[in-house]
């Protein structure tokens, strides 16, 4: 039976051996014993970036969730191969939206020619594709608002999916009034609030299982107790409504390091929060109310990754593979918002 320090020289020394040719990426809410081997951490928008770049490495080892794993190897392209070490860690907000049925919400707007569709990084790469095929981008968590006002700026409006809070944070951020936004209701396939072809904005109705479990008593428990409250914008809008801080994971890692000797409740994932207290040792940083786990990216172990490491080493390791048909479309939708990002604006 392999013990813990048998994995980590195992994982030690099949780095050095694979060298330059390897780069272990590892987004924040996975464990501290996997992260601890990462060359780079960050949150999607930031190994998004890290997956478009030149590299010389022809081994990218994402410790992430499928998503990511796509989203990666699309914008990798053919310069380097992506491995996921969990193939079966997925995204439960991700998987609420399918093309099936995102399909038929588009199809039954009366007024599509007047919205661009927009989809969070977590979603199918089919979904990426889609809106790449109608003009749309993606968004990450850390871009939504960048993305949503390059689409207004274009003169249209933004059809966005599948993460509701985050399109209604960003939506209300804006100065977008509740009245003028719509909700797509996934299980009656009817939109709700503001009609269609009166909305502003119109959301999906899907959300994290994660985020969407802090509440606004939560939030006053930890004022009452003299913390600050940051909140990941996946939160439900009355939890970011009355929180300090509201903005993506690396937000909360910029503002809860940079600011003084506060204390923080953190309204996100539980592997963010062990992070921040190991980067902070000397802050007091707890989860916002009870400590959430995101079941995909807790699954992902050092175990994994070690022998992720041994199939890339032995030639048998299978590499995140998304047919051209999709990932074509899918590069344009991800291109797009770098584009916007990066200050270039909304590309055709
Ligand atoms: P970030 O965009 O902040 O990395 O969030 C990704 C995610 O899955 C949040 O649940
Ligand atoms: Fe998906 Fe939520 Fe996990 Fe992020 S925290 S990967 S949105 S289930």
């Amino acid at each position: 039976m392999n013990t813990a320090t048998d994995v980590s020289r195992g994982i030690e020394d099949l780095r050095e051996s694979l060298g330059s040719d390897l780069t272990i990426a590892a987004h924040y809410y996975v464990s501290h014993e996997v992260k601890r081997w990462a060359d780079e951490i960050g949150d999607s928008l930031q190994l998004a970036r890290l997956a478009a770049e030149d590299s010389s490495a022809h081994h990218l080892v994402f410790c992430g969730v499928l998503f990511m794993g796509e989203t990666a190897a699309i914008l990798s392209g053919t310069q380097r191969n992506v491995y996921l070490p969990r193939a079966d860690a997925g995204c439960p907000l991700a998987d609420s939206a399918t093309i099936d049925g995102v399909l038929s919400a588009w199809d039954g707007l009366d007024h599509r020619d007047r919205f661009l569709p927009i989809t969070y990084v977590n979603s199918s790469a089919e979904i990426k594709a889609f809106c790449g095929e109608r003009g749309g981008a993606t968004c990450t968590s850390s871009s939504a608002r960048q993305v949503f006002e390059a689409v207004e700026e274009s003169g249209k409006r933004v059809f966005f999916m599948p993460d509701e809070n985050l399109g209604h944070n960003t939506a209300v951020e804006m100065g977008i009034p509740e009245e003028e936004i719509s909700r797509f209701n996934p299980d009656t396939l009817e939109f709700e609030g503001a009609g269609p072809g009166d909305a502003r904005i119109l959301l999906w109705g899907g959300s994290c299982p994660v985020h969407v479990e802090f509440s606004p008593e939560d939030v006053r428990a930890a004022r009452n107790r003299g913390l600050r409250v940051a909140a990941h914008p996946e939160c439900r809008r009355q939890v970011c409504a009355v929180s300090d801080e509201v903005g993506s994971t690396d937000h909360m890692v910029d503002v809860v390091s940079a600011g003084r000797n506060e204390s923080w409740a953190i309204g996100s994932e539980i592997n963010l929060v062990d992070y921040l207290q190991r980067q902070n040792p000397r802050r007091h940083i707890e989860s916002l109310g009870a400590a959430r786990a995101c079941e995909d990216m807790h699954r992902i172990t050092a175990m994994d990754l070690l022998a992720t490491l041994e199939s890339i080493a032995s030639g048998d390791a299978v590499p995140v593979r998304v047919p051209t048909a999709i990932a074509e479309p899918a590069r344009i939708a991800l291109d797009r918002m770098l584009s916007i990002v990066e200050g270039r604006g909304l590309t055709p």
